[in-house]
């Protein structure tokens, strides 16, 4: 499948921690088959001054240090110029939570410059002025943005079509379908004392399907339970829910005329 790479500009002050990050699996392949271009610039190379010092101390005090302005600007220009058409996301814990529909949404982009922040935060000037969004990976704080960087690139590479092995496999992602994925199964068939579920082995794809789709729902209620309260069910989702209400009202209410024999068997 042809299509326009997907271009990530990485800014950061630690190049060295992308190079193993490009050089392995499917983000290499990616690479290899220009689904996207990545790439990474030293903030470090835009200081004009010997120490090529990019933090200094805040203004009115207090601790920590701040990731200065010039710096910056130059870094974030030189890469807009790259990639003119590519959203500039500075990574924060201020920014919005990064999430699998953003993926999809940058998946299908031009891609974006993502700028990696250190120290107690970038000076307020550069978010105001230069930076397009700000983007968080979760509710902690990280000592710099750049771990966070590599997931968002993760995530959005295996949905640029023709990166994954399979072009469906995306889809069934858990979170894409709004329920988490189905549990899988490999050889061997019996593994410790625990066996394969028999519909697997049947060939009867339907009922394969409609298994999946169970265990999927499931897994959902168990784990994820405001991933169903969010997602819009199918019939079919619907009709499995309901099946399973009526089961669990059939055990209680044998559970409620067993518990009367057992108490007029005790009398
Ligand atoms: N930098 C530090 N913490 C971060 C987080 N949670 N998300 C993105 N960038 C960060």
């Amino acid at each position: 499948m042809k299509g326009k790479a997907v271009k990530f500009i990485v800014l950061t002050i630690f190049p060295e921690m992308f190079d193993p990050f490009w050089e392995h699996g499917m983000i290499k392949r990616a690479i290899e088959r220009k689904k996207i271009f990545a790439s990474t610039i030293n903030i470090r190379d835009f200081t004009k001054d010997k120490h090529r010092v990019t933090d200094d101390r805040p203004y009115g005090g207090g601790s920590g240090m701040v990731m200065k302005a010039e710096p910056l600007a130059g870094a974030i220009r030189a890469a807009q110029k790259k990639a003119p058409l590519a959203k500039t996301v500075l990574l924060t814990p201020q920014g919005r939570c990064f999430s699998q529909n953003i993926a999809h949404e940058m998946a299908s982009s031009d891609g974006a410059i993502l700028v990696c922040g250190r120290y107690e935060g970038v000076d307020e000037r550069i978010s105001h002025h230069l930076i397009d969004d700000e983007m968080s990976i979760g509710d902690y704080v990280l000592t710099g943005g750049e771990l966070g960087a590599m997931i968002i690139i993760d995530a959005v590479t295996r949905l640029v079509p023709g990166t994954l092995g399979s072009e469906d496999s995306a889809e069934n992602d858990s979170f894409s379908t709004g329920l988490l994925e189905h549990a899988h199964y490999t050889r061997p068939r019996s593994f410790e004392g625990n066996d394969v579920p028999d519909v697997l082995i049947s060939g009867n794809h339907k009922e394969i399907e409609k298994w999946r789709l169970e265990t999927s729902l499931i897994r959902t209620f168990l784990k994820r339970r405001d991933l169903l309260e969010k997602k819009s069910l199918s019939p079919q989702e619907i009709d499995i829910l309901k099946k399973w209400c009526l089961d669990i009202e059939k055990i209680i209410h044998d559970q409620s005329l067993r518990g009367s024999d057992t108490s007029s068997g005790t009398q």
